[in-house]
Parts: C-alpha cells; structure tokens; sequence
C-alpha cells in the first residue's frame, strides 16, 4: 500500500527512508489563524464544533507539511460526563471549579461512562480524515488517568500536585476507584475515535513526572495498563510520559507500542533504556523553536545523527509547541528533518 502513513510504519518498528515528522500542539496559538478562529468562539465551543476544529488541524498540516494530524482538541473535556464543571480561563488556563477531595463519598465517582456525551470528539476525528490527504495519519488522543486526575484533584494546572498526592495517600480506595474509571473513560473515549477513523492513538501523561518511580507504579502506572489494555490489537499507542527520566524504565514496562520521550534526557540513552521493543518519538526542546533556522537545524541533525538508522524513531518535540514560536522556524525544522534524513551528512 503506496499512500499507507509512514508514522504506521515506524509504529511497527518497520524501517522507513526517513523517520516521520510531527509537532505536539502543531495547531494553536502561535498561528494567526487559529488566533483568528479563537477571536469568534470559545475554546471549550471550538472543541465542540468538529468542523472547526478538523479546519484548525488540516491547515496546520497543510501549512507544516508534517507527516500526521493529531486531532484539534483536549484532554479535558472528557471530565465534564463524570460530573466536574469545567471552564478555561483566558490566560489562566483551565479551571474546575468543584473538585474531588479526599473527603468525598464515593458515590460521587460515576459507576460508568457514557460516550455518547463525547461524540463530538469521534466526529472530529471522522471530520479531520476526511480533509487531511490519505497519506498522512490522523492521531487520537485522551490524557492518562494520573494526568485527569491532578486536574480533577487540583481544580486546574499545579506546580507541587500536593492536594492530588495527599488524596492517593490519604483515601487510597476512592483514588484507585477515581482512576480505574477515568482509565475506562479514556479507552471508551479512545475506541471511539479508533472506530470514527483514527490510525493511531496517543495517551498523554503530561505531570506524571511529578512522581518519585515507586508512586508511579503505586499509584499511576496499573490504571495506565487498564487503559493500554483495551486498546491492545485496536490500533497502536503512543504513551507520552514528560517531566521525569527516572520513569522511563517503569513507562517501559507498559504495554503501549511506542514512547514519546521529553527534552530533559538524551535521546540515545533514551532508546538504550527503552529497548528495541518500543518505537521511540521526540525529542527536540521546544524552545530551540525560538533561537534561529541555523540552530534549530542544527539541533533537528543532532538528534538524527544520535538515533542513527534505529527503526521506530518518529521526529516530534520534547514537548508542546511554544505560543511564542514564529510559525516558519517550525516549517523549516520539519524540512530540514526531511532533507537530513534523505541524505545523511
Ligand atoms: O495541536 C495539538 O496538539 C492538538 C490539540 C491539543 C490541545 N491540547 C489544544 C489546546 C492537545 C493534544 C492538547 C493536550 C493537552 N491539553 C495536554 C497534554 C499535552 C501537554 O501540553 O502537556 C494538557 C495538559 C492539556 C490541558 C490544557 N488545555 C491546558 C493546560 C491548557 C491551557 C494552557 C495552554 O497551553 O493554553 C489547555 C488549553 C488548550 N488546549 C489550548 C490549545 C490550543 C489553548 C487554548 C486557547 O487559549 O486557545
């Protein structure tokens, strides 16, 4: 199959004549249009409006000429079914404004979750396959249970996540019930955007870095394996877990397909801790975006050189994309990854 993506193949850890690129938030606020989009509706509206947001991403790919399209969403959303009131604020970030506490009853968990309140998110993704041309992948997405859960616990973004690791030590029963069902919200909400078109599918962990190795595998690393479970033979899985690389041997030890990997370690000893069963995606520091072509090439072959010919490597940032990032240094990083990886110096 000629037009198959070129991110599938690496996911299958199948040699490719050059890795695939893509940027985490390749779509967002560094790009006038998508200001331009914000300047009439809400963030949580945009979420809401599959055509809007397939629009979003389509340009963006068009735009970067990356190799995938993650769909135009957020982790978040997914709280609202399960009871939490939700909101973002302009320059706060997202807020919830009735968050668990360690106190609450169980009860206040709901005992299942009903996807249809999230069938936007599967139209979206139905929407973005059907601008984004056959050969690039469309990537869906979910926040992993220990991610909901400090946004849940916290009521909005945290630096210490002191109240979310009083809650798992303090009320251990309702913190596993917690993330057992916000892991069986995030597989119905993945299956879903599997079965509306979806290639592939990543799970983001964006502050399990906040845990020492042993609470990670205490009290993170079991519900992500429920997670990952379902998802087995369904599609393959990226689980991108940033901000601490003493957990890379434990992310290792699940069973998703590839890991992405964050900007605070080298990516060859990345790959050495990981092993050859894992594709591996990253790494390049987001803020390279910022300097000049010059650097930001030179940055892009740094990393190639590093992973050489290993099969399975997929070009991306260690982390998000900057809103401060002038949108032709992130076209020229993907070309230069493109030309580099064609004709090695
Ligand atoms: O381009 C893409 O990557 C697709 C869309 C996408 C968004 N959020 C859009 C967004 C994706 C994949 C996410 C994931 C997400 N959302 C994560 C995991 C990745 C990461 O960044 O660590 C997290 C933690 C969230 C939660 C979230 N949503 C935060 C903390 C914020 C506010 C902070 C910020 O960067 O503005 C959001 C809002 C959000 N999600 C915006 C976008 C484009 C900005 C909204 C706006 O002001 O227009």
């Amino acid at each position: 199959m000629t037009d198959e993506p070129l991110l599938l193949r690496a996911l299958r850890l199948e040699p490719t004549q050059r890795p695939p690129i893509w940027l985490m938030r390749q779509a967002g606020r560094y790009m006038a249009e998508y200001r331009a989009v914000r300047e009439r509706v809400s963030f949580l509206e945009l979420c809401r409006t599959p055509r809007l947001c397939a629009r979003v991403m389509a340009d963006a790919v068009e735009r970067l000429d990356v190799d995938a399209a993650i769909i135009f969403s957020d982790i978040l959303p997914i709280l609202i079914p399960l009871g939490f009131d939700l909101d973002y604020l302009p320059g706060d970030g997202p807020v919830i404004r009735n968050p668990l506490r360690a106190d609450d009853d169980p009860s206040r968990v709901p005992e299942r979750f009903d996807p249809d309140r999230i069938s936007y998110i599967f139209e979206t993704v139905a929407e973005t396959r059907r601008l984004v041309p056959r050969e690039k992948a469309v990537i869906g997405f979910a926040g992993a249970p220990f991610t909901l859960a400090s946004y849940a616990v916290e009521g909005g973004g945290s630096r210490l996540f002191t109240r979310t690791k009083t809650l798992m030590r303090a009320a251990p029963e309702l913190w596993s019930l917690f993330m057992d069902r916000l892991a069986d919200a995030a597989a119905e909400s993945l299956l879903g955007q599997i079965a509306a078109g979806a290639d592939a599918v990543q799970i983001f962990d964006s502050w399990a870095g906040a845990l020492a190795p042993d609470e990670y595998r205490r009290y993170a690393a079991p519900h992500t394996e429920r997670l990952l479970a379902r998802l087995k033979g369904k599609a393959p899985t990226i689980y991108f877990c940033a901000g601490n690389p003493a957990l890379l041997p434990e992310a290792a030890r699940l069973s998703a397909d590839c890991l992405g990997i964050d900007w605070r370690v080298p990516i060859q000893e990345a790959c050495r801790v990981v092993g050859p069963k894992f594709a591996v995606q990253g790494n390049l520091d987001p803020a390279v975006l910022l300097t000049d072509k010059k650097t930001i090439r030179a940055e892009a072959a740094r990393i190639l050189d590093a992973v050489g010919r290993r099969p399975g490597f997929i070009f991306n940032l260690g982390h998000g994309v900057l809103k401060e990032t002038p949108v032709e240094y992130a076209v020229e990083l993907v070309r230069a990854v493109k030309e580099f990886a064609v004709s090695p110096s």
